[in-house]
């Protein structure tokens, strides 16, 4: 009997540290984490997160100037989830886009562009609780480790996002796979252009 009870511990135990383990192997599900005065800390774990797609050279203004950059995209795995599943984003929902300089001479290459230098982080947070708009938007440099929201609310990034962008604050209009399931959901935002 003892034996048995001694058994069943270590199961228990084992079963604890399988999901600790886990748990701290998935750092890349985590919500967005804020400081006590409202910075948000830089999402580590972002590059195993949903890749959603990139960009090159994008420009929204009619000039166009210096280095073609390229953008990457990726989202929080579990608001993926949820947009595959209804074509919304859920609370908590977290987008990262990387912004990496470009080159196209270099080793073996002839033709075409490839990603060189990282020069930044632009971070989208959608928390209806902590702000009234809903989205925030937040710029990490290089290196930085906390960004505050860009102030005031409903800035620059904010007014571009909520005026132009096909599901709500996300510019998925940019994103085929995505743009596919909206489509399907019927949750482009009503009367938005999506040709030139
Ligand atoms: C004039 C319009 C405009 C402004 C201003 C703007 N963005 Fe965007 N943003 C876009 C477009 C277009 C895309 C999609 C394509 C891309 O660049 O890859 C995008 C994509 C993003 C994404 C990827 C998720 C999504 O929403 O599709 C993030 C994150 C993001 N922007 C953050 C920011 C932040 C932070 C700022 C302000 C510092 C900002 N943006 C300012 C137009 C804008």
């Amino acid at each position: 009997m003892k034996k048995v009870l001694l058994l069943c511990g270590v199961g228990v135990a084992s079963v604890f540290l399988a999901l600790f383990a886990r748990a701290a192997a998935e750092p890349q599900n985590a919500a967005p984490q804020f400081t006590a005065d409202g910075k948000l800390v830089r999402p580590e774990g972002y590059r195993k997160w949903v890749y959603v797609s990139s960009g090159y050279g994008m420009s929204y203004s009619q000039s166009s100037s210096g280095m073609q950059m390229f953008t990457n995209v990726f989202v929080t795995p579990a608001a993926y989830d949820y947009f595959v599943a209804n074509g919304k984003w859920p609370d908590k929902t977290m987008f990262v886009l990387e912004v990496y300089g470009s080159t196209s001479r270099g080793s073996i290459n002839k033709h075409g562009s490839y990603q060189t230098q990282l020069s930044g982080l632009d971070v989208e947070v959608k928390d209806e609780a902590r702000f009234a708009d809903k989205w925030a938007y937040f710029n990490f440099s290089e290196t930085a480790k906390l960004a505050g929201a860009d102030t005031p609310t409903r800035n620059d990034c904010w007014k571009c996002h909520e005026q132009s962008a096909a599901v709500e604050h996300s510019f998925v209009q940019f994103y085929p796979e995505l743009l596919k399931i909206a489509r399907a959901k019927g949750t482009i935002k009503p009367g938005l252009r999506l040709d030139e």
